[in-house]
């Protein structure tokens, strides 16, 4: 008779790594949500040279685990993105409010635009391309596109800009795949062009942000909220509406709102497309 060993996790294995990502992250991970940090905790221990989780969490508990505990926070995150996502957010971007914007900042010549909790690049990367398509007036603008992430390994990739054929299909018309982006082996790369034009750093919602990031007049928001507790989304709003512009806009993901969290954004719906502007 064959016996089959299971590596389960424990509950106090479970508690503890979930308490770990919620400090260092703000992710709720539910018990409901076992079977999901098994499944991807799971490579992480044996990578590592543990038999099982449980014996990764004890790893975690010992002094100087700060690199493995980084392994975990980025394992448990959700990279989910695609390129112009949603469509919508990026229409309205281009008809309507850069076009306000430009006018607006036609003396500084000035903008920030900030996709945060950006995975791996494709929302900053689709409204660099759609600023080269259709903004040529701001050739000789101070355009400045931030993109940040908790995730390094996640970012280590955003900054390369390659992306694999199943995210190219994604969202990105082939019209702008010919133009923008060239071969990398059997993935694509975007071209420098472009690349260039983005800042990727690191940033964690739930930390310090650095003071670069002030006086922005746009900020992608976008499937991040959806992972946390209501007060931390309040917080992090509340920290929004300190670094966005006033006459600046944000954007929301599809299932997510400010409603119970804040009163210093108002909702706008435009057609499909719903943003924030700060009161
Ligand atoms: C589902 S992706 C959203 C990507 C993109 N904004 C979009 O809508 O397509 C969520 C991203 O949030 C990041 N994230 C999770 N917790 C974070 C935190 N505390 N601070 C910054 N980024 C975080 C994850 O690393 C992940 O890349």
């Amino acid at each position: 008779m064959t016996t089959l060993t299971t590596n389960a996790l424990s509950p106090a294995g479970f508690d503890y790594l979930a308490k770990l990502v919620l400090d260092r992250s703000a992710i709720v991970l539910e018990p409901s949500k076992s079977y999901l940090l098994e499944s991807r905790l799971n490579p992480v221990a044996r990578e590592n040279g543990f038999d099982s989780i449980d014996e990764l969490a004890d790893a975690l508990r010992k002094p100087n685990s700060r690199k493995l505990s980084e392994e975990v926070v980025d394992a448990m995150t959700t990279n989910e993105t695609s390129f112009y996502r949603d469509i919508h957010p990026f229409e309205l971007l281009k008809k309507t409010l850069l076009p306000e914007l430009i006018e607006k900042r036609s003396k500084e010549k000035r903008l920030t635009i900030w996709s945060n909790a950006c995975s791996s690049g494709q929302e900053v990367f689709s409204i660099a391309m759609m600023i080269r398509e259709h903004f040529p007036q701001l050739n000789d603008w101070d355009v400045r596109l931030r993109a940040t992430d908790l995730s390094s390994e996640i970012l280590q990739r955003a900054e390369k800009g390659i992306f694999n054929q199943t995210e190219i299909n994604r969202g990105l018309p082939m019209q702008l795949l010919m133009k923008y982006f060239h071969r990398e082996g059997v993935h694509w790369q975007i071209n420098d062009d472009i690349r260039s034009m983005v800042r990727f750093d690191s940033v964690n919602l739930i930390e310090n942000w650095p003071a670069m990031l002030t006086g922005v007049d746009v900020v992608f928001l976008r499937n991040v909220l959806i992972y946390f507790t209501p007060d931390t989304k309040r917080e992090i709003l509340a920290k929004v509406r300190r670094r966005i512009r006033d006459d600046g806009c944000l954007f929301l993901g599809g299932s997510e709102n400010t409603m119970n969290l804040t009163n210093e954004f108002e909702r706008v719906q435009v057609d499909r497309t719903v943003y924030y502007r700060p009161i």
